[in-house]
């Protein structure tokens, strides 16, 4: 806690190099940079809600990186993914993909966007509908996958049907072998989830083909991509229809829903309370994710990072 609430000052905003080490590609979280095949992903402490960037969470971009690490580590064997090495604990060295312009995401519960568009009466935006009568938070029978396109930065990404995809934007063997593994993805993270107390609720998938193979992209079952609760109190929770005990970033959702912001206009400027808090949750799923205390990365981020890339001469 002490330690988080010094870090508060010190996290890692924008990563200026001064090296021309390729083209720099800023999304919400990550700074990329462009090097021939392969591509440098430095993963900030930026924090983004409804498509906006709200400013800062002590080690997020640390304990991101690990969790997706631990992730890539765990599921090589089903899915090849993108990683190379990790020079620094928030830099990745990754195969650079040409990305398919669609978001896989994957739900077992009826929960968060899709709820809040469900019990407004929307249905039927992903090509099928949705049963009637579901509760919020209720546990679907199978798993659904919801797609969506893939927005331009300060666009909302939207809802879209397999139907659509396959007629127009990736062909259907390709979409086809993407399901399947996001589906073998999910179910490797749910079965490992359940071991540790966790649930993984939902989560989104990238994808991107690389020399002819598709291989899976980004960051895998983060806190920023996927919904945990924790197992043990879900059915008492639903049952009295109490918010569930939540370890991901729908935290900061539910915050700025509490300030009156929905994802139009300006942001709120975050607190260093839910700052604190945000981190808090995610060091909490580290350790329950991996079974090891998380242990933080003190101090000057920007300078480790630096110092880190010169030891492994790319600076
Ligand atoms: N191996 C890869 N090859 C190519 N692109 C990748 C790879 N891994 C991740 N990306 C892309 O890098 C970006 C990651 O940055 P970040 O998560 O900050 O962006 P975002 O906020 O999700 O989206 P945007 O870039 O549209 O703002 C994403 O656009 C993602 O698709
Ligand atoms: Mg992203």
């Amino acid at each position: 806690m002490n330690e988080i609430k010094k870090q508060l000052n010190f996290t890692l905003n924008d990563l200026k190099i001064e090296k021309n080490i390729g083209e720099h590609y800023k999304g919400k979280v990550r700074d990329n940079f462009h090097m021939n095949d392969k591509i440098l992903m430095v993963t900030s402490d930026r924090v983004s809600a409804f498509d906006h960037v709200l400013g800062t969470i002590p080690f997020k971009g640390q304990i991101l990186t690990e969790i997706a690490n631990f992730w890539f580590d765990k599921t090589k064997d089903i899915v090849p993914n993108h990683i190379i090495s990790s020079p620094d604990p928030q830099v990745l060295i990754a195969k650079k993909a040409k990305t398919l312009p669609v978001e896989i995401i994957i739900r077992q519960y009826i929960t968060g966007s899709l709820w809040r568009e469900y019990s407004d009466g929307i249905n039927g935006q992903y090509g099928f509908d949705i049963e009637d009568g579901l509760k919020q938070n209720q546990k679907f029978d199978q798993c659904i996958i919801t797609p969506s396109t893939k927005a331009e930065y300060g666009q909302h990404d939207e809802p879209i049907s397999r139907e659509k995809i396959i007629s127009e934007l990736v062909p259907e063997d390709i979409y086809s072998k993407a399901e399947d593994y996001a589906l073998k993805l999910f179910k490797a993270g749910q079965e490992w989830a359940d071991k540790m107390g966790l649930i993984l609720v939902d989560t989104k998938y990238e994808f991107g083909m690389y020399n002819g193979e598709l291989i899976v992209i980004d960051e895998i079952h983060t806190p920023d991509s996927s919904r945990y609760w924790i197992k043990e109190s879900y059915d008492e929770n639903f049952k009295k229809g109490l918010p569930q005990n939540m370890l991901d970033k729908e935290n900061i959702r539910q915050w700025l829903i509490e300030q009156g912001f929905k994802g139009e206009g300006t942001p709120p400027k975050l607190s260093d309370d839910i700052r604190i808090l945000l981190s808090e949750k995610y060091m909490e799923l580290y350790k329950k994710i991996t079974g090891n205390d998380f242990e933080p990365f003190s101090g000057d981020v920007k300078k480790r990072i630096i110092n880190n890339l010169e030891k492994a001469s790319i600076l």
